[in-house]
């Protein structure tokens, strides 16, 4: 049975820097500790729980009196191959982007556009990360899953998974499941995904028509060190907002009084608008309420100046959010989960 300790600062297991404290955290680094939880008065006495991966999509909003589950099972390997694809499996422990670089070195391309994305591999899938025209669901092979209702272990299919933009089952039933691993299906007859018009730019300066996935990926992280604050430095959940969908006719009113929207059409007709340019011609972009303040660089993402509060970032969010709908008329959704 793992070590169960009480009342632990989470400060540290929040890239947002917020303060809070657990009532109680336990580290899982094997499937057998876990059920071994599973099957402890501790965890059937918490009146709440949460399963922690890198904790850079969260937003703690005052202590969390419950259980806190922090996921630190490790280990990578390929399990299969045939003429399609090599078949990559990593722990829900592992970083994200370690494991990324690895899977280049290792000569497997198709996560490059995901370089340099915070957190764990077992929380990539739960808010289906994306970045410059890929979202980490159309890599995916299988998931192993605990049901934390009653421990059973289930391989999931992606078609299992209710994937959306930023949006997965796993979002959607919070406490329900806990991701044990990940397996990746990453293609052999491999094409640059070039989509993302700066992307683009970004490799052909340096590699021209026919790049590698390292070079994509090392574009990739230019274009991050550049546009959004590394949370070793400066405390942040990445995208605080979803990007808007709207339908066809409120894009034609928005776009016919702004004429700079940028917009990207989605393959059902609606329309995504960027939540950064709306922040940004609210005139938040660089702006501070309090120790909260939005990103000099891109306005989509909240940052901590020091000292800053969870109630100081919802705060500073509902401002944001009401200035958008009060210019635009859109409500903004956020990314970042509050707890
Ligand atoms: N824009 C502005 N002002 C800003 C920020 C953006 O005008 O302050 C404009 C840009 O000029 C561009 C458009 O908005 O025309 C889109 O901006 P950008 O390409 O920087 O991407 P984004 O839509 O703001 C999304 C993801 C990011 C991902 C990038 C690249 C969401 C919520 N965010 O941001 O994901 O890295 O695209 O693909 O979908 C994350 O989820 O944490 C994240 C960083």
């Amino acid at each position: 049975m793992p070590v169960v300790r009480r009342d632990v600062a989470l400060d540290a297991l929040n890239t947002f820097r917020l303060p809070a404290r657990a009532a109680q955290l336990v580290v899982i680094d094997t499937l057998s500790g876990l059920q071994a939880l599973l099957q402890n008065e501790c965890w059937q006495a918490a009146p709440r729980r949460l399963v922690l991966g890198g904790g850079s999509n969260l937003v703690f909003t005052g202590d969390f009196s419950g259980l806190v589950v922090k996921v630190g099972l490790r280990g990578r390997q390929l399990v299969g191959e045939d003429e399609q694809c090599w078949r990559v499996a990593a722990a829900a422990g592992e970083n994200w982007h370690d494991f990324v670089r690895w899977t280049l070195a290792q000569g497997w391309p198709g996560l490059e556009n995901l370089s340099l994305i915070p957190g764990t591999v077992g929380a990539a899938p739960v808010q289906n990360i994306g970045a410059y025209g890929l979202e980490v669901a159309e890599r995916i092979d299988s998931l192993t899953v605990v049901d934390l209702q009653d421990g059973r272990l289930h391989r999931l299919l992606p078609a299992d998974c209710a994937f959306g933009y930023r949006d997965s089952l796993f979002k959607r039933q919070p406490g329900r499941w806990l991701i044990a691993s990940v397996c990746f299906r990453l293609p052999r007859s491999w094409q640059p995904r070039l989509d993302y018009a700066e992307l683009a730019r970004e490799v052909q300066a340096v590699a021209g028509m026919a790049p590698t996935a390292l070079q994509v990926s090392e574009a990739v992280i230019r274009i991050r060190r550049r546009k959004l604050p590394d949370p070793a430095e400066i405390g942040n959940a990445g995208s605080f907002f979803k990007n808007p969908v709207v339908d066809a006719a409120a894009f034609a009113r928005l776009a016919a009084r702004w004429p700079g929207l940028p917009h990207y059409p989605q393959p059902d007709g609606r329309v995504k608008l960027a939540a950064g340019w709306l922040i940004e011609q609210c005139g938040w972009k660089g702006r501070n309420l309090g120790p909260v303040g939005c990103f000099e660089r891109q306005a989509l993402v909240l940052v901590n100046r020091g000292g800053a509060t969870g109630q100081d970032v919802v705060r500073a969010a509902n401002l944001i959010r009401a200035e958008v709908r009060a210019r635009f008329g859109i409500e903004l959704e956020a990314e970042a989960v509050f707890v």
